[in-house]
């Protein structure tokens, strides 16, 4: 939910700053603005549309200058106009991005008018910048003055902040929305990801909450929140930057598709032996696992599809019982917690703003310990839970969670096993277990073969305008799975449904103009999805199979028949995830939509 990027060097920083914008983009894409500072004062540009309409407007009328802040915007208060888009100014001087939500900008709002501050958009964010300016009246200092109006804000904030008298350093801040110092040779930066400054330096600084941080070209001063300067660790970025680049693909989403293959086998790596799951991948206090009684899991969108069949799992392999909740709603209830309680939260980004309450809640809250799955080592909520798991998947691009979603159920698959194995799982079983996840990876490989059967069948829905998609048992959550990405990239209104569930509603939706796509494993629901099956095709419904041959359903008449390979039941949920995943992929191209960037949406969900 909005990006932000500020540099300071003895170079133009136009070129830096638009960059990093473009790298955000994933973040929010309905406009972007630039402030630069130069020896003149303050200038900007603000467009409306994605970062390219911005670089339109540099193209014409370049801005040149040595220190400046950007941002790109996912609308909150406000439309996506010119006038809302960032940076917002208080006179002429200064300028300030922010990043997350003021909750109290209305009281502040009314007071500021009340001292006759004139407001020229709807955000929430100008509030900040005329209460900064109005604390520069009684306290000149530009750190101090930001320091002062922190306090008066509720919220979530990360922000950076320009004025046209200050040629030697910028501050910004963080609290509740992400912010990296990128430390450079005679130049600093800060961005809302490591990855909108990976073209100038690969060593980060990750901000406390509450931090307030000083940058001139030298030197990076960071203050906690009580104005005691604190020193902050430099960590050195390792993933490979190529994995930031399309390559042959014609999207992110089908380059990370593609990849998970490989990124399931980095996310197993050092995990399992030929024989065990290796319990020190939860780091040294593994003991825990022998003292689990119960697991809560706790996360938003796709990631809460991955906890539900962690759900299935531990459950059946450890025999515990384990409740899946969304982050949105767990945070706002009174929450029974039983004695030693697991609470595991699963998040791609790290930095989704109600994962990150709902564990904050839980720690008050006497869990045995939390255990973070993610994707992002230098996250807020690796950096706030006792344990983490990492999924390995590399950076992930387009907003639609694909190899995020794979490696994150390889990981609970991990956790899942060592939670049984303290519970009884025996030996044998155990090792039953590891040899399919050994073997899962090609598992994954042969499913994307049917690639390009998938496109073919993909040009049948290009002008539907709803879909059903229905599974049971581990495949209820997948078939959520698949009609989320379907919605998410085609704009599609799909829903999906267990099976069993049909003939208690749902099937009054079905007509030949309803395309069914049913998630049919091989396993002892084999049968009681076939009559689920019969109870459609009765109703003239378009039915959209995906099975192994050895189901049988290959042959039948009106089926559209999409074949995944047959594997172990407990990799059912993941190989089967791959079909779907193609399936959205080449509608939403056969659409004409944005496949990376979908209208509305977000990569990283950092307001509530
Ligand atoms: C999935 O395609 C979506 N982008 C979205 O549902 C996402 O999974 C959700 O916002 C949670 O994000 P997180 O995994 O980064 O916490």
């Amino acid at each position: 939910m909005c990006g932000i990027v500020g540099a300071i060097a003895r170079r133009n920083v136009a070129k830096i700053l638009l960059e990093g914008l473009s790298r955000l983009e994933y973040r929010g894409y309905d406009s972007s603005g630039v402030a630069i500072n130069n020896l003149d004062g303050v200038s900007s540009h603000r467009a409306v549309g994605k970062v390219q309409a911005l670089r339109d407007k540099f193209a014409v009328e370049p801005l040149d200058g040595k220190i400046g802040i950007a941002h790109t915007r996912w609308a909150t208060h406000g439309k996506p106009t010119e006038a809302n888009a960032h940076p917002h100014f208080s006179g002429d001087d200064l300028a300030l991005v922010h990043n997350g939500i003021i909750e109290n900008h209305e009281p502040l709002r009314r007071e500021l008018k009340a001292k006759g501050y004139e407001f020229k958009s709807e955000t929430d964010t100008e509030v900040i910048v005329h209460l900064i300016h109005d604390a520069l009246k009684t306290e000149p200092d530009l750190l101090k003055a930001v320091q002062n109006t922190l306090t008066k804000l509720h919220g979530a904030f990360a922000i950076g902040v320009v004025k046209n008298d200050e040629n030697d350093r910028f501050i910004a801040a963080r609290k509740g929305s992400p912010l990296v110092v990128g430390v450079g040779i005679e130049e600093n930066f800060v961005a809302s990801d490591q990855l909108a400054l990976l073209h100038v330096t690969d060593q980060f600084i990750f901000l406390e909450e509450g931090d307030v941080v000083e940058l001139t070209r030298d030197q990076v001063t960071i203050f906690d929140d009580n104005g005691e300067v604190q020193e902050r660790p430099i960590s050195v970025f390792n993933h490979n930057v190529d994995a930031t680049d399309k390559g042959e693909f014609r999207h992110y989403m089908m380059k990370e598709i593609y990849e998970q293959p490989k990124v399931i086998s980095a996310c197993l790596d050092g995990r399992i032996s030929e024989t065990k799951v290796l319990t020190s991948c939860f780091g040294a206090e593994s003991g825990f696992l022998k003292d689990i009684e119960n697991v809560h899991i706790v996360a938003c969108g796709t990631s809460y599809h991955a906890g539900m069949v962690a759900k299935y799992w531990i459950e059946d392999l450890a025999g515990l019982p384990c409740s899946v909740e969304v982050a949105s709603e767990y945070r706002y209830r009174k929450v029974a917690v039983p004695k030693n309680t697991l609470f595991l939260t699963l998040s791609q980004s790290g930095e989704t703003a109600d994962t990150l309450a709902a564990l904050r809640m839980a720690k008050e809250l006497g869990y045995l310990t939390t255990l973070a799955i993610c994707n992002v080592p230098s996250s807020t909520l690796v950096r706030e839970s006792a344990l983490t798991l990492l999924t390995n998947a590399g950076p992930e691009i387009g907003v639609a969670s694909t190899k995020a979603f794979t490696t994150q159920l390889t990981a609970l698959l991990i956790t899942s096993v060592a939670i049984a194995v303290e519970n009884g799982l025996s030996a044998e079983k155990e090792q039953e277990l590891v040899q399919a996840m050994r073997s899962l990876p090609a598992y994954v490989s042969d499913a994307l073969s049917q690639d390009a059967h998938i496109k073919v069948v993909a040009d049948r829905f290009a002008n539907k305008h709803n879909a059903l998609f229905l599974g049971r048992g581990t495949m209820f959550p997948i078939a959520l799975e698949g009609s989320l990405k379907l919605k998410e990239i085609s704009y599609i209104h799909a829903e999906a449904y267990p099976a069993g569930e049909l003939k208690h509603g749902p099937l009054a939706l079905v007509d030949e103009d309803m395309p069914i796509i049913a998630l049919v494993p091989h396993n002892d629901m084999l049968d009681k999805l076939k009559s689920n099956l019969q109870e459609v095709a009765a109703r003239g419904g378009e039915l959209y199979v995906f099975a192994d041959k050895d189901t049988d359903l290959n042959n039948e008449e009106n089926i559209t028949f999409t074949e995944v390979p047959k594997v172990d039941s407990i990799l059912e949920p993941i190989v089967h995830t791959i079909p779907l995943q193609l399936l959205s992929y080449h509608v939403a191209v056969v659409k004409g939509t944005d496949v990376d960037q979908p209208r509305n949406l977000a990569k990283s969900v950092t307001v509530e």
